[in-house]
């Protein structure tokens, strides 16, 4: 064996992932958006494509370099991401939601900048945004879905209601209060959550070793799934 070769587990596997934030405009020149950074995606996209899987990467707006991989949209709104991986849907074999997706957006974006008023506060109406991740899960045919689930408090209680809400075969769980975990972080500390009630935890690593770890659950999904 070529040490230096990495594994090639994933060969002709579609897999499509999403990263980074959305962005939804309130006019020209502001936008409502989270502090995803992306890496976490842009780790998995690497690694995927590293073991062979035909990757494609549908990213919001990110400031690190983008992984080479087969296909690369770029995206803002949430709108905008969930036409590109809907229309992208029906060819794949994995799909993994590492994006954080803007639950609202505003009603109204304005054409021209918004004037301040001169004086009281300002109120900015807001429409819930479809759910992507739902959307896969009410139309999931033979794929493997995979989501992520960032918390502030009850990690496990919220995720694997997410994981059953959204009709998921892996859910990563992502505790944003742990140091060395979550956004603009080079490393991550996750669980991994399953339907079946089975659950493991992977220990705090770069985000490049996370995704190996979580792309190693995946091929053994497609493995068990072909046998
Ligand atoms: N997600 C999505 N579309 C949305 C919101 C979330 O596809 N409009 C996906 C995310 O990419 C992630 C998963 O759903 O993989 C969980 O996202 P999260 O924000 O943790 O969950 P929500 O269902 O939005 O619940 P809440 O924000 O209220 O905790
Ligand atoms: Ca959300």
């Amino acid at each position: 064996i070529n040490v230096l070769m990495p594994n090639q587990d994933l060969v002709g596997q579609h897999i499509l992932i999403t990263a980074g934030p959305t962005r939804e405009e309130i006019d020209p020149v502001r936008y409502i958006t989270n502090y995803s950074s992306g890496k976490m995606g842009y780790a998995l996209a690497e690694m995927a494509k590293k073991r062979g899987a035909l990757v494609t990467l549908i990213t919001g707006p990110c400031q690190i370099p983008i992984p080479k991989v087969d296909e690369v949209v770029s995206v803002l709104s949430t709108e905008e991401m969930l036409h590109a991986v809907m229309s992208r849907y029906e060819q794949q074999d994995v799909v993994i939601k590492a994006a954080a997706v803007s639950d609202y957006r505003p009603t109204d974006r304005a054409v021209q900048k918004i004037k301040k008023q001169k004086e009281g506060s300002m109120e900015l109406s807001l429409t819930k945004n479809p759910d992507i991740l739902w959307e896969l899960g009410k139309t999931k045919n033979d794929q493997i879905l995979v989501g992520f689930a960032a918390e502030t408090e009850n990690l496990i209680e919220n995720a694997t209601s997410k994981m059953n809400r959204k009709n998921l075969d892996l859910m990563v769980a992502n505790d944003l209060m742990q140091p060395g975990a979550g956004f603009h972080c080079d490393t991550n500390q996750v669980m991994l959550l399953y339907p079946n009630g089975q659950s493991k935890s992977l220990k705090l690593e770069e985000k490049k070793k996370i995704a190996d770890g979580i792309l190693d659950e995946i091929a053994y999904l497609l493995k068990e799934k072909k046998a």
